[in-house]
């Protein structure tokens, strides 16, 4: 074992050594209380999920003076060398390494956490977290399922924790600006938004083989269903598996529709469908390992507004941005907003001049303050709970081949269409349990 293995894996040693039931973490009476940290204190941070996004993240956030990292936890030790090396060398102290998130939870001096884990295991880091008194920063999509998504709000709102959700482009001008364009009723009655994303990825062919040793395949598994390991199915490529992932619709989807949510609501509280419908399905990959659909068409109806939105991915969309999001108005105008830019065609597609764009702060300076401050960020999670629904809402449609109805006020779909997905709802494999909250 290398010096790196051994270091990294001290904490990892003594948590299996204490033996950790999955559900072992104290009573929630004994929860939920983190440390109120003042305007001019250090926020001391902690990330699970090394070596992609949740690092970007973490590196984002430490050119932050108000932050420091002080601990780094990965179930795969390759990914971890060059995080700990970028936090060495900016505090001047190697960071605690652990491979069980559950025992750097419970650290009292860290006050918030990063969650850049697969999608399989954002419910339990941030249940988890928010149960021990941690603020987080969690990626998107919130959620594997909807039935998650619902406890994840819940556990968040009953804990009072400032949770940020990693949409990013709900903090960058060209987005916040169209929203604001659309809400103002610039762009006149809208009818119709359309979101979509490009799909080129398929991952091959890969026979089963044996996990790398540095990898804990069984925690990486965690609560989704074991299947045998091939490298192609891990890090980063899990989102084209359904067991771990929801596809280009929870992946993108959750950003582009997202922006159209926004603009089809006052505020953060979202608007949801009442009926999704979605076809489509592995089409243009149809030999690849990849389980999730590479080809969406997805029709969701709204009562209010009323009004219809489009998703749509596969290989499409010459001669436009590969990604996007579009609002029509009844009298034909299009507003369409892309990263990096924004514009407003009238009917024949001329351009309408563009109005002075408002500049807004970064979304980690969003979520810092916030925490500080204890308001609620520009992502935060109850609303991200309704984006990343719509996203399931999607697949439940397409995985049960029926019209999924949604009912806002129950917060749940309605009739028995969709119930039956993984995306609805999963059993956890053992010995992991989702903390249900209501
Ligand atoms: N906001 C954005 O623009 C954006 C962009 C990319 C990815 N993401 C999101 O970031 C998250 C991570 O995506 P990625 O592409 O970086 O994934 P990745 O597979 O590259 O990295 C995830 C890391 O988490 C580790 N991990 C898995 N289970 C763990 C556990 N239980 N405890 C600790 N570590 C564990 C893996 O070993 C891996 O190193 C996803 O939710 C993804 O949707 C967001």
């Amino acid at each position: 074992m290398s010096d790196l293995s051994r270091r990294t894996f001290i904490g990892a040693a003594a948590a299996v050594g204490a033996g950790l039931a999955a559900d072992a973490l104290p009573g929630p009476a004994a929860r939920g209380a983190g440390r109120a940290v003042g305007a001019n204190d250090k926020l001391v941070l902690g990330l699970i999920g090394c070596g992609g996004m949740g690092a970007h993240n973490m590196r984002v956030l430490m050119e932050k003076p108000e932050v420091e990292v002080a601990a780094l936890c990965d179930v795969d030790e390759a990914r971890m060398p060059g995080d700990i090396k970028n936090v060495t060398e900016k505090y001047g102290k190697a960071p605690t390494i652990y491979r069980d998130y559950r025992k750097m939870l419970e650290r009292k001096d860290i006050d918030a956490v990063i969650i850049g884990t697969p999608d399989h295991w954002h419910a339990l880091n941030l249940i988890h977290a928010v149960e021990a008194g941690k603020d987080a920063y969690c990626e998107k999509p919130i959620s594997h399922s909807i039935v998650e998504a619902k406890s994840m709000a819940a556990a968040v709102k009953r804990y009072g924790r400032i949770v940020q959700v990693g949409t990013w482009q709900r903090s960058t001008p060209e987005f916040t600006n169209s929203v604001a364009y659309i809400r103002a009723g610039k762009l006149g009655k809208i009818v119709l938004a359309r979101a979509w994303k490009t799909d080129p990825f398929a991952v091959g062919n890969v026979a089963p083989t044996t996990p790398p040793a540095g990898l804990d395949y069984d925690f990486w598994t965690g609560p989704a269903a074991m299947l045998p390991y091939a490298p192609n199915h891990v890090h980063g490529n899990w989102r084209w598996f359904l067991n771990y992932g929801s596809g280009m619709t929870g992946d993108w989807g959750v950003h582009m529709m997202d922006i159209a949510l926004l603009g089809l609501s006052e505020d953060t509280d979202l608007a949801m469908p009442a009926e999704v419908t979605s076809c489509g399905g592995r089409l243009a990959y149809p030999t690849d390992d990849r389980t999730a659909p590479d080809t969406v068409q997805t029709l969701m109806r709204f009562a209010k507004p009323d009004v219809v939105l489009h998703w749509q991915t596969g290989r499409d969309f010459p001669g436009r941005p590969d990604h996007g999001t579009e609002f029509v108005s009844a009298d034909g105008k299009t507003l369409r907003v892309w990263r990096g830019g924004w514009h407003v065609m009238d009917p024949s597609g001329e351009l309408i001049p563009p109005e002075r764009v408002e500049p807004t702060n970064d979304h980690w300076q969003n979520w810092l303050d916030c925490v500080k401050s204890r308001e609620q960020p520009r992502s935060h999670l109850a609303s991200m709970a309704q984006t990343t629904i719509v996203c399931h809402l999607a697949n439940c449609s397409l995985l049960a081949g029926a019209t999924v109805r949604w009912d806002k006020a129950k917060n749940d779909i309605t009739g028995r269409a969709g119930k039956e997905t993984l995306c609805y709802s999963r059993e956890y494999r053992k010995p992991w349990k989702l903390p249900v909250y209501k």
